[in-house]
């Protein structure tokens, strides 16, 4: 069993840092394209952000989860952070922030249940260093730290730093994917989890699919302790800091609609690790929770809650 692992069979307390946003989930044909408008009469509000699906799995998978982020002092943010504390989660530190609209997602499914998003980014531009070092307390009091990219990048930088330097646990979601990511960030991660899209970003490479090992390799050699690749119905590449690397194959799903399926894996990934459980069992874990979420419609209303995992 490698270090990190170790260390987490002790650890309970989670802290989110990211975004919140709500979803429009509009049902389409196909994808709009260039100057073309779509006639359509499908669509759903349902609460998103990438960051808020995380720690909203985190919560209803049973595991201890606080979130740091932003929504403005509208109807919207009310609903996101109600919805978080449904499952407990602590939402003493997100920021209401009286300047800005919450964030919101207009998420277009299309009739192969393909996606594409569009992000007004909102209150969560305004998850700042300042903000941070306000809620300092809320990283030093964590164990493991959970970042994804839709709240600033300096903001995540800034962030995972002292957490590292805290000897936290850093989990990053290179969601949505950038490509010039700082190198300093990279050796701040413990764990990283790209899909397949992200890796390939992540390591200039115009190929999605290759050599993952190689590609794993790029990162780890740029400080990342371990990678776990989620790469759609092809499974999981995994190549971890004591050296094992390992491909798991896909679970067979009826996709409905993928939002979140990233998400909620993450959230179930680091559940799991928390309460003991090998980066077999976890990977394990997160895969059934994120075939249940692909079946389902929204982000956080297709994340299924603990019991229903128990009864499967
Ligand atoms: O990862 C899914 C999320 O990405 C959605 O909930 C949407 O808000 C976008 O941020």
């Amino acid at each position: 069993m490698h270090e990190l692992i170790k260390e987490w069979q002790s650890i309970k307390q989670i802290v989110v840092i990211g975004s919140l946003n709500q979803d429009w989930v509009v049902g389409a044909d196909h994808i709009v394209r260039v100057g073309e408008t779509i006639l359509t009469q499908e669509y759903h509000v349902f609460p998103g952000g990438k960051g808020a699906n995380q720690a909203y799995a985190m919560g209803k998978l049973g595991g201890e989860a606080a979130m740091l982020g932003a929504v403005g002092n509208d109807d919207a943010g009310k609903y996101l952070l109600d919805n978080l504390k449904t499952v407990g989660v602590d939402v003493s530190g997100i920021k209401v922030d009286p300047q800005s609209k919450t964030g919101m997602a207009w998420i277009v499914v299309d009739k192969h249940r393909d996606n594409s998003i569009v992000v007004i980014q909102g209150a969560n531009q305004t998850v700042d260093s300042p903000y941070i070092n306000a809620n300092k307390s809320m990283l030093e009091q964590s164990d493991v730290v959970v970042l994804q990219l839709e709240i600033p990048i300096e903001t995540v930088v800034y962030a995972a730093k002292p957490a590292k330097f805290l000897s936290k646990c850093v989990i990053l979601d290179p969601a949505p994917a950038v490509g010039n990511l700082p190198d300093e960030l990279f050796e701040y991660v413990d764990l990283i989890k790209p899909n397949e899209a992200e890796l390939s970003i992540l390591t200039g490479s115009d190929i999605i699919g290759g050599d993952y090992g190689e590609k794993a390799l790029q990162l780890r050699q740029k400080g990342v302790k371990n990678v776990i690749a989620t790469l759609g119905d092809k499974g999981i590449f995994a190549a971890l800091e004591d050296g094992r690397s390992m491909s798991i194959p896909g679970l067979k799903v009826d996709v409905v609609d993928t939002t979140a399926a990233g998400d909620s894996f993450l959230a179930a990934l680091a559940v799991c690790l928390c309460e003991g459980g090998n980066i077999e069992e976890a990977i394990h874990f997160a895969q059934r929770v994120a075939a249940i979420v692909v079946s389902r419609s929204g982000a956080q209303t297709s994340i299924p809650s603990r019991e229903e995992l128990d009864a499967e």
